[in-house]
């Protein structure tokens, strides 16, 4: 696992001299504490301010940046294992010409991220990076064995939290 993390990181980090995005992960420990939200706020942000935004929704599953988005999307990035696509087929246009990957919702079956699909998926990754000013992942609550290597890959980490009252 940590051989696949520092494999990512080097990709992410590794083309010196070549221009490439920046990266970063909105994360959480808890659940439904408005990573979604801020992470298609802060991308919509940012591409109006005339940068070049992929928003990747990596809560692969149970993702719903495109409902936050109010469209449907003809694939989301379960098709691009499952389907044998390019990361190109599956990039969708939002608003402010923002990019956007779809997590995908609504599968009859567990979806795992095994270690041929991260190493297809960091290939893919690969080719983006010299083509946008930001890669923001959604990732899902907490962290799993198959998030770390993205949150230890990215640049930066935006950790979303809400106040918890105590009686
Ligand atoms: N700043 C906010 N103020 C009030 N409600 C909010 C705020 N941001 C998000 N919400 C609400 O909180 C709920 C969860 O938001 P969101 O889906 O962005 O959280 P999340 O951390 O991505 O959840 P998950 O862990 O399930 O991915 C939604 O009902 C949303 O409308
Ligand atoms: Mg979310």
């Amino acid at each position: 696992m940590s051989d696949q993390a520092a494999r990512l990181r080097q990709k992410i980090t590794g083309l010196n001299s070549q221009y490439h995005a920046k990266t970063i992960a909105i994360v959480s420990g808890k659940g439904g504490v408005g990573k979604s939200n801020i992470a298609l706020n802060f991308s919509l942000a940012l591409a109006n301010e005339g940068k070049k935004v992929l928003l990747f929704d990596l809560d692969i599953g149970m993702g719903n940046i495109d409902i936050l988005l109010g469209k449907s999307s003809r694939y989301s990035i379960i098709n691009m294992f499952e389907n044998n696509l390019s990361i190109y087929d599956i990039i969708e246009s939002g608003p402010n010409s923002l990019s956007y990957i779809a997590g995908g919702s609504g599968q009859d079956h567990i979806f795992y991220l095994d270690e041929e699909r991260v190493n297809f998926f960091i290939e893919q990754l690969e080719l983006l990076l010299t083509k946008y000013d930001y890669i923001i992942f959604d990732m899902g609550a907490g962290v799993t064995r198959e998030t770390i290597h993205y949150i230890l890959a990215v640049d930066e980490c935006m950790l979303v939290t809400t106040p918890e009252l105590h009686p």
